[in-house]
């Protein structure tokens, strides 16, 4: 039985699954190779916004059931199975950045070397298909002069959803296991039903390069099905009395579709959607394959950001001179990230137009700073945004905006317009003022 667990990579992943293995009977040992985050961690801090992680993390540190580190030594001598969440970036062509990956399991390696037990190394960071298989294997066996059975290896992905990823892995709608051996995926599953007991979720055990291409695929279909509301979109907007929130709802009451993941807006961003549908494309090609579906996947999404500059451009007779307010920053709301965000798309698409911007966003202003530096106005809150603007666009769903309504625009806006781009209000409640929204009928 498992009970000491070791994770590389403090992240967006690996930071919330260690915290919950150690909330629940593990002794977790976390390692992360940037020092300023392991000083954080430890003084309780968490380098990302995830809701109720702060509080979980303050209290397995109390519980001493946690800790962190920067040594390959402490962590797989602390540990009898260790998870590796680093990240995987992709290179400027689209493929993925294996580095940290190959690091890490070198890393593991030499310390594999000297232990005298069997270990179980766990790949959750995402990688193309047949990786763990061939280079993770390759690396762990050449580097530690062990044989696969002296040590276990599985490939294990995770469906974690930003801002919700210690509601996912507490209850995952599924458990992908991609296992060299028997052993690996045996010891693999036992770890799982001490963490989950009674309520062990639906798992699927196989061997790695299905998990890879689970993973790989999952995620491809969900951006997919996000365009084809976005292409419906897109035919809505043209069609007077057309409502895609409507077409969505209609179509999704079909089991077999699903109303999930059918929002229309202004498409999908985030630190995997775009790197995995470009990764995906690119894999397909090393394997002489061109897959259109995927390149039209990306090409609706791309689409959908001059969708919204044409409809703000109609919606203020021309963009030229005008002041905009964008609301909402982060790629999604619940998180403080703007990897790939499309709002911040947006407004690299509408400078070109000799616009004043104004920005807001709950938790990604600073963020966004670094990488807009002086070309837009920084406003901590709301009101501050929509003063003297000219055109307000909701780029980013937040609940807090929910609130606004035509007397608050008409107060503070200079001339009052507004462009929803994820389809949050009721266009009955702006009927005083210039409204337009993505996927509805002029
Ligand atoms: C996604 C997957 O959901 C998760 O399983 C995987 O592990 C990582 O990638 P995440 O990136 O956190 O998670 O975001 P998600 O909630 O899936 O949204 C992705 C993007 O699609 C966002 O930009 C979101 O705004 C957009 N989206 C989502 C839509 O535009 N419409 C929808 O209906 C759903």
């Amino acid at each position: 039985m498992v009970n000491k667990i070791g994770v590389v990579g403090l992240g967006y992943v690996g930071l919330p699954l260690s915290c919950a293995f150690a909330s629940r009977s593990f002794k977790v040992i976390g390692l992360d190779t940037d020092l300023e985050k392991i000083e954080l961690i430890k003084r309780g801090e968490t380098p990302i916004y995830e809701e109720g992680l702060q509080d979980l993390l303050k209290r397995v540190l109390k519980e001493k059931t946690f800790k962190a580190t920067s040594s390959y030594r402490e962590l797989v001598e602390e540990s009898e199975a260790c998870f590796i969440c680093v990240g995987t970036p992709s290179n400027p062509d689209g493929s993925v950045d294996l580095r940290y990956v190959r690091e890490a399991v070198e890393m593991i390696s030499e310390y594999l070397k000297r232990l005298d037990r069997y270990f179980l190394i766990v790949v959750r960071s995402t990688i193309p298909p047949s990786t763990t298989c061939n280079l993770v294997r390759k690396i762990l066996d050449e580097r530690s002069g062990k044989k696969l059975g002296e040590y276990g290896l599985c490939f294990n992905p995770e469906f974690l959803r930003e801002g919700k990823a210690l509601q996912d892995i507490f209850n995952p709608d599924r458990i992908i296991i991609g296992s060299m051996d028997e052993r690996s995926g045996e010891l693999l599953l036992e770890i799982y039903k001490k963490f989950h007991g009674d309520s062990m979720p639906p798992t699927l055990v196989t061997n790695p390069t299905n998990a890879e291409l689970i993973k790989y695929a999952s995620n491809v279909f969900l951006a997919t099905k996000v365009s084809f509301i976005n292409m419906i979109s897109q035919i809505c907007q043209r069609l007077p009395d057309a409502d895609v929130r409507i077409v969505a709802e209609g179509i999704g009451m079909d089991k077999r579709i699903g109303r999930e993941f059918l929002n229309a807006g202004l498409g999908w961003g985030g630190s995997c959607f775009p790197k995995d549908v470009k990764a995906f494309l690119r894999f397909g090609q090393e394997l002489g394959l061109h897959l259109k579906l995927v390149e039209s996947v990306i090409e609706i999404n791309e689409a959908q950001i001059a969708e919204a500059v044409r409809l703000a451009d109609n919606l203020v007779g021309g963009l030229n001179g005008k002041i905009i307010s964008i609301l909402g920053l982060a790629f999604k709301p619940g998180t403080d990230d703007v990897r790939e965000s499309r709002s911040i798309q947006l407004i690299k698409e509408l400078l070109k137009y000799n616009v004043r911007i104004k920005v807001h966003d709950p938790k990604s202003l600073e963020k966004v700073m670094s990488i807009l530096g002086d070309k837009v106005t920084y406003c901590k809150t709301i009101e501050e945004c929509l003063t003297d603007s000219d055109l307000c666009i909701l780029a980013t769903e937040w609940a807090e905006y929910k609130e606004i309504n035509q007397e608050i625009l008409k107060k503070y806006m200079r001339k009052p317009a507004l462009l929803d781009c994820r389809r949050l209000y009721e266009p009955a409640q702006f009927k005083e003022i210039k409204f337009a929204a993505m996927g509805l009928g002029y």
